[in-house]
């Protein structure tokens, strides 16, 4: 038995990760799992636990660089239906880990539940949301969860309760393989007045940040009383270039992937950026971005 057999349905070889991330970089994914239920999911799970495959979740890509070279093992996305309900009862919200979170913020304003508005324009799945804490300066995902339902490495579910998870600045203790779904509690509120909140917040992010580029989110992490974009922009990088890969004109923790860029591109262009700001403010940037 190889690791397809039984699969055939749902795991594909060789699958190019480029067309599933944002920044449209990248290698293949030695095996690709989109799995139609939770006994897919465990399964897949389970096989490559025993096989000792490494595994990775995918949510939308938009916080992912690929490697040329691709990534060994599996990765699996939870992009079928089956992962992605959300429904409100009373003041919480009960959503699929591979929701869009965009979806769950405009279902919480249209239903009259306040809180999530502030992260209406952070691209991704609520799952990738929950893993790094997704969040602006004024609000994050992790301040609103109440439970988590998760998947261990080895196939086992489990639900993490409030008390038990620790959320920080783009930090979360939801470290298991899976985040299947999620509540959150918010409170109620005039959907009116959240709509128009709402749309304030997307107007501010469109104008400060290259939306519809082929880039990715901040490409670091804000360094303690200060903003990497700032520290960037202020060294004069706005506009630096490896091959195909530009720091943004629009905000500098931005980084563009123009035609012909390559991931080593973006890599190189992120050593540049980080060894600048050392040299120039000693500040070491800490990567948000994650490499596979
Ligand atoms: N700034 C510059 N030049 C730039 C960019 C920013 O001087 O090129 C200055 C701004 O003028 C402002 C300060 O830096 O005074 C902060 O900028 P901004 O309000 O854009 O926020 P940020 O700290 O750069 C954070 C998050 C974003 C999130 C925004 C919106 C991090 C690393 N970034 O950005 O999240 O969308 O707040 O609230 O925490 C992400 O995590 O991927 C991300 C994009």
């Amino acid at each position: 038995m190889n690791f397809l057999t039984g699969f055939e349905a749902f795991v594909r070889r060789n699958e190019p990760l480029a067309m599933h991330t944002w920044f449209q970089l990248g290698g293949p994914a030695e095996y690709f799992a989109e799995p139609r239920n939770q006994d897919e999911l465990v399964a897949v799970v389970r096989r490559a636990h025993d096989e000792n495959l490494p595994v990775r979740m995918l949510g939308r890509g938009s916080n992912v660089l690929v490697r040329d070279e691709g990534v060994p093992g599996v990765v699996i996305t939870l992009s079928d239906s089956a992962f992605r309900k959300i429904d409100i009862l009373d003041n919480t919200i009960t959503a699929g880990a591979g929701a869009r979170l965009g979806r769950v913020v405009t279902t919480a304003v249209h239903g009259g539940l306040a809180g999530l508005e502030e992260l209406v324009a952070i691209p991704g799945t609520l799952g990738g949301a929950l893993h790094g804490n997704a969040g602006t300066h004024g609000s994050d995902i992790g301040q609103w969860t109440a439970r988590a339902t998760v998947i261990t490495d080895s196939g086992e579910l489990m639900t993490r309760d409030r008390e038990e998870l620790v959320f920080d600045y783009r930090y979360s203790s939801l470290d298991e393989l899976v985040i299947l779904s999620a509540q959150l509690e918010l409170h109620e509120d005039d959907p009116t007045e959240l709509a128009k909140r709402m749309q304030k917040q997307w107007i501010v992010r469109k104008a400060r940040q290259p939306m519809g580029h082929q880039s990715a989110g901040c490409i670091f992490k804000n360094p303690p009383e200060a903003h990497a974009g700032e520290l960037i922009d202020q060294a004069g990088l706005k506009g630096t270039r490896i091959g195909g890969a530009v720091v943004s004109s629009r905000h500098a923790n931005f980084i563009v992937a123009e035609p012909e860029c390559t991931s080593q591109d973006v890599l190189r262009l992120i050593d540049l950026v980080r060894n600048q700001i050392e040299q120039r403010f000693e500040v070491e940037l800490e990567q948000e971005l994650d490499v596979w």
